[in-house]
Parts: structure tokens; sequence; C-alpha cells
């Protein structure tokens, strides 16, 4: 991959602050935009701008047959069909909409993990108000998957739903989704991936995970933001009822009842965001002809150069485990006596370096483990071998002021 090519895409960061290049590290909340998803969305405003599914006219045709098209980019960049393929806002939107359909009854179990985005645990605790019995199951120390408790929680309380995430925002563990996948199926239970830091990073088959459901966002992917989708095995779409509900959801109406569409029609209500997912679908494009594969090589390299150099600093504490191979693109850590947002302020008005500092919509398991938040640098196609040097550089300064 040429990198400083590459960087020529993104408008973002051509430009200087305060003299200053920009060093953006915050991936895992937003993806900056390559040009060529913003032209893609730029057309749909300039030179169509019609509805999909509704009107017959020249422009409405177009935007059909454009939104038809980023359906099948989007399936196809997950190994999905266009029929399993639900047009979200977000992965948020994609559990929730699982949580509200699949028709969970008191009773049930649900099974998630210690270390879920709070989308993938405030949906479930909802329910859990309505009699749903919702069981987290503990990480190993190291912070990755505990297949064996795995195995004996599904034994013991025999859930009807397990959801997991596969790559943590938190400290970027890959959880083993495929054997997750196959197990939960042992047990009959239906399994859901939370994909959103996963889809944007390395090549995914939903078809090889062998999950029920698949979330991902596609602000994380290159895409516009409040777009994303959900996959989900058909047979289950065509039996859960729509969460949402309202235009182009149905064949017909009377004023007591309803014909609705088949899947994925059937889960998506309104007028869509038509510029963004096809905006989402360029996203994958972009992504497919680059290859996800040096993709995800690139970013443990820059992983590993930054874990090696950052690993020794005084009251330095990676999260999750010590090898970065096992840690993605994400670095989150912690120093002593320096608090999480002073350490991204730092970093911020030093050298434009941007990363996120908190507790990353994972507070369930810092408020677990007692810690006040964590640093975290998230890396992307678009970073580079000299950005990880300056990240290292002037995190040394900072921990020095402890
Ligand atoms: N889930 C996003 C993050 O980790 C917002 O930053």
């Amino acid at each position: 991959m040429n990198i400083e090519k590459i960087r020529e895409d993104f408008p973002v960061l051509s430009q200087k602050l305060k003299a200053k290049p920009i060093i953006y590290m915050d991936s895992a909340c937003m993806s900056l935009k390559p040009r060529q998803v913003i032209e893609t969305m730029n057309a749909y405003y300039y030179e169509y701008s019609g509805c999909a599914g509704r009107s017959s006219h020249k422009l409405g045709k177009k935007t059909d047959e454009e939104y038809h098209k980023a359906r099948e980019m989007i399936a196809k960049f997950i190994g999905a069909k266009p029929n399993e393929t639900v047009f979200t806002r977000n992965t948020t939107e994609g559990i929730n909409l699982v949580a509200n359909s699949i028709g969970l009854k008191p009773g049930n179990v649900v099974l998630t993990t210690d270390k879920e985005h709070n989308s993938n645990l405030l949906p479930w605790q909802i329910l859990a108000n309505k009699g749903i019995k919702h069981f987290v199951l503990e990480s190993n120390n190291d912070n990755t998957f505990n297949i064996d408790a795995f195995q004996q929680i599904l034994e013991k309380h025999r859930p009807k739903l397990v959801s997991v995430v596969h790559t943590s925002n938190l400290d970027g563990v890959t959880n083993p989704v495929k054997d997750i996948a196959k197990i939960s199926h042992e047990y009959d239970a239906v399994m859901i991936v939370d994909a959103a830091q996963s889809v944007p990073h390395k090549k995914i088959d939903v078809k090889h995970i062998g999950c029920d459901f698949l979330a991902f966002s596609g602000h994380k992917m290159l895409g516009p933001t409040g777009t994303g989708a959900l996959y989900g095995r058909y047979e289950l779409l065509e039996k859960m009822h729509p969460f949402l509900v309202g235009g182009d959801t149905v064949v017909k109406t009377t004023y007591i009842n309803a014909d609705f569409e088949k899947p994925p029609e059937k889960f998506e209500a309104g007028l869509q965001n038509y510029a963004g997912m096809i905006g989402m679908a360029a996203a994958c494009k972009y992504l497919d002809k680059l290859g996800l594969d040096d993709i995800e090589k690139h970013e443990a390299e820059l992983n590993r150069i930054i874990t090696d150099e950052i690993k020794d600093i005084p009251g330095l504490r990676i999260i999750g485990p010590a090898d970065a191979r096992l840690r993605a693109g994400i670095i989150s850590f912690t120093i002593d006596k320096i608090p999480s947002h002073d350490i991204a302020l730092m970093l911020d008005e030093m050298q434009n370096i941007m990363i996120r500092s908190g507790q990353h919509c994972v507070h369930s398991w810092f408020n677990a483990n007692n810690i006040e938040g964590s640093a975290r640098a998230s890396l992307y196609l678009y970073n580079t071998k000299e950005e990880a040097q300056t990240f290292i550089e002037i995190l040394k300064k900072i921990a020095k002021l402890r």
C-alpha cells in the first residue's frame, strides 16, 4: 500500500492546524472520509436527489438504481446477499432492531460479555426489565475471550441468544466469533456479532463466521455518518416482526391491518438515507480496492512499533494483552497520576495528535475495574510510521510530567 498516495485522497489530512499537520488517531470513533466517498454523495445531491422505491420518474429511477447497487456492494463486502442486508443508521440500531424484533420472552436468557459497548448492553438491560435474564461472561485476566467459561455458562443457563463484540473498541482484542457461533448453535442459541470495529479493518465473511446477525457502521469505515447495516440470516429476518414501521415497509394496508414487505424492506421504515448508503457503498469499494488484508497488516505493524516503544514508559499501562498482535489497531492505556482526558488534551495541544479519552462507551468495564478511563489511539490505513514515531516521542514527554 502506498500510504502517501492514499493520504492524498483524504482532504482533512491536507490541512494544517496552528501550522502543524493533523495526526489523526481516533478512527475507532470516527474515520476520515476519502474524496471518492464525498464525491459519490455529492453526485446524489447535485445530480439526481430522488426517492428510491416510490417515484417512477427519471430521478426516482436513477436513485432506485444507485440504491440497489449500493445494497449489492455492501452485502458483497461482508459475504452476504442483498436480501439479508438491512440498512440502518449504525451498529447500535442494528442491535436494537434484533433485540426488539427477535421475539424474546420473559425467562429467556441473553448472554453478552464484560467488554460490550453500551450499544450491546443497554438493549438487553432494557429487556431485562421485561423479564429477560441477562448474563455477562467474564473475560480472561488479559481481557481475551474465555471460551471454557463460555461453554460452562451455555451448559448451565442455556441462553436463547448470545451477542458479542468482534473487535473490542476498549482494547482492540478480537474475539473468536467463528468458534463462538459454532458453540452457540450447538446449544440452539441465536448468535449476534457487534462488528463495528472489525468490518472496517479486516476481511469479514458472515458465512465463514457462521453468525446469525452481524451489525456494523459506515462512519468507522470511511463512510458517511448515520449509516450502517445489519446482516441477518434470511429465515430469521423473515420470521421477525419489524421494530419501526411506516412508509415502504408494507405491500398493502387497510384501516385495520397490513401486509408487510419481505426483508430487508420491511425493516426500513420511512424515507431512507439514500446519499448516505450510496456513500457507504463507495467506502466499501474503496477499501476493497486497497485490500483489507493489507490494511490489517499495516495497522498491526504500526501497533507493534508503538507498543514496543511505549510499553516500558514508567507509569504507563496498556489495557488488554501485552502482545500488540492481539490488539488490532488499538492502543488503549493509562498513565499513573495523569487523567486520560489530560493525556488526550496534551497530545492535541502539543502536536495535533488526536486520540480519544474516557470510557469509550464501555462504562460498565471501567466501573467494574475501578479505572477512571483510558487514553486510546486507534489507527487506520492513513496513519504512517512517522506519525507513530511522533506519537511515541510526545507521549514520552507527557509521561515525564507525572
Ligand atoms: N464506539 C466509538 C468509540 O469507541 C464511539 O469511540
